[in-house]
């Protein structure tokens, strides 16, 4: 029989981080390892399964806030660290986690990423946002023109002051961006130290500092080099062009590796858009509309015929129901409906990443007015969550 308890001890929160480590086949964290990961332990959203006196398996959510299409942001739990002991899977551990956290979740959506894509969808996750990772070849980048501001180098001290505080006010920029948590940066400024040579770029422009860039560079053989873009906020497009002037204009690096939003216009930039090459598109961002009514309500519509969705949510009825939305918003109402879709896969077209009519294509909702849902859903930006955990 598996109990649920909410942790609340740090000796615990050690066992917990020791038990998912050992699920995703890492060792147990160093004494100088869990001194960074101690604070991304919250209290209250840490949550473990057992076996009698055994933890057998674990999960935990960040609080936080997220952008929704039209620029709204609703608090967010930032749901991580799942797994269960490798002697105990497929006996419905994860299930009776996952129970427990969506039915106390203190926010009205969660995101995760997903080591696998089988794993989520049926406690309502839906992929609502996938990713584009890039290589560049820097000895061809060539941008046309000159910087039009300043970027200068900063210690880990600076940037473990500023970068926060440039995040928090300029990276909330598009649907599915994510502010970020204590623990967060504390892992952050651990990257900074000498073994994981990270280096900060602020960008100033007319009216201050206006982003950042951080990477690591790393020798790929006999003064040929690769950067890694670990962190890219910019507020304007000034500072976007010039910190990829300095990135690309950097000595002695051959290859750039950043991930981008899937509509990032990077390849414009360049003189020979060839230089940019898109390697992979993956999925990023995992969503669950935990208090359907509120999200649904949270976000803007495009303009269309009002569509009538009926709502499936077998893990958390309330949510279930038929939801009216039009160019003005959504509204709970007892009306027939164009459309049958679970919730998982209304997380998948909540961005407006998936359209309707194509997950009817696949047989995976039913109904009709596919078209009106699509242009309702539409988001002129593409969802990016830039903040990896
Ligand atoms: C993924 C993991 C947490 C699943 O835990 P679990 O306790 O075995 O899951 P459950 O027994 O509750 O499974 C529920 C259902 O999901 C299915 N399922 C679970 N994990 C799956 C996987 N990796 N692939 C395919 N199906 C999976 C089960 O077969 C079961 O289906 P059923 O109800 O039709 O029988 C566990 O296998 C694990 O710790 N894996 C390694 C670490 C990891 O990948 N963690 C996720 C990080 S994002």
């Amino acid at each position: 029989m598996t109990d649920i308890r909410v942790l609340t001890d740090e000796a615990q929160y050690r066992a917990h981080s020791t038990l998912f480590r050992r699920a995703m086949h890492w060792g147990p964290p160093t004494d100088e390892q869990w001194a960074v990961v101690l604070p991304s332990y919250e209290p209250g959203r840490v949550h473990a399964a057992f076996d009698g006196d055994e933890m057998v398996g674990t999960t935990q959510s960040y609080a936080g806030s997220m952008v929704v299409p039209g620029g709204a942001v609703v608090p967010h739990s930032a749901v991580s660290r799942v797994g269960v002991r490798a002697d105990y899977t497929r006996r419905g551990v994860l299930t009776a986690l996952m129970r427990e956290q969506l039915s106390t979740l203190p926010d009205p959506v969660a995101t995760l990423r997903a080591s696998e894509g089988r794993i989520y969808g049926r406690f309502g996750y839906g992929l609502a946002g996938r990713v584009r990772y890039l290589q560049i070849d820097a000895t061809k980048a060539v941008i046309p023109g000159s910087p039009t501001g300043r970027v200068r180098m900063v210690d880990p001290d600076t940037a473990d002051k500023l970068l926060p505080e440039l995040h928090d006010a300029f990276a909330l920029d598009r649907p599915g961006q994510i502010s970020r948590w204590a623990g967060w940066w504390a892992r952050a400024r651990d990257r900074k130290t000498e073994a994981e040579n990270m280096v900060t770029i602020v960008h100033s422009g007319p009216d201050g500092d206006d982003g950042y860039l951080c990477y690591k560079v790393s020798e790929v053989k006999d003064f040929k080099h690769k950067m890694e873009i670990v962190d890219f906020v910019s507020s304007n497009a000034d500072a976007w062009r010039d910190l990829w002037i300095y990135a690309t204009r950097l000595d002695l690096v051959d290859t750039i590796e950043v991930d981008v939003a899937l509509d990032d216009p990077l390849n414009w930039l360049f003189e020979d858009p060839r230089v940019v090459h898109t390697k992979e598109v993956f999925d990023e961002i995992w969503l669950r509309l935990a208090d359907v009514p509120r999200m649904l309500a949270a976000r803007t519509y495009g303009t269309a015929e009002p569509v009538v969705l009926e709502v499936q949510d077998a893990l958390l009825p309330a949510n279930s129901g038929a939801y009216r939305i039009s160019p003005d918003g959504a509204e709970r109402v007892d009306a027939a409906a164009d459309i049958t879709i679970p919730v998982d896969l209304l997380g998948a077209a909540y961005f407006g990443d998936t359209s309707f009519s194509q997950l009817a294509a696949a047989k995976r909702i039913t109904g009709g007015r596919f078209d009106a849902a699509d242009a309702l859903f539409a988001s002129p930006v593409a969802p990016r969550c830039s903040t990896f955990f």
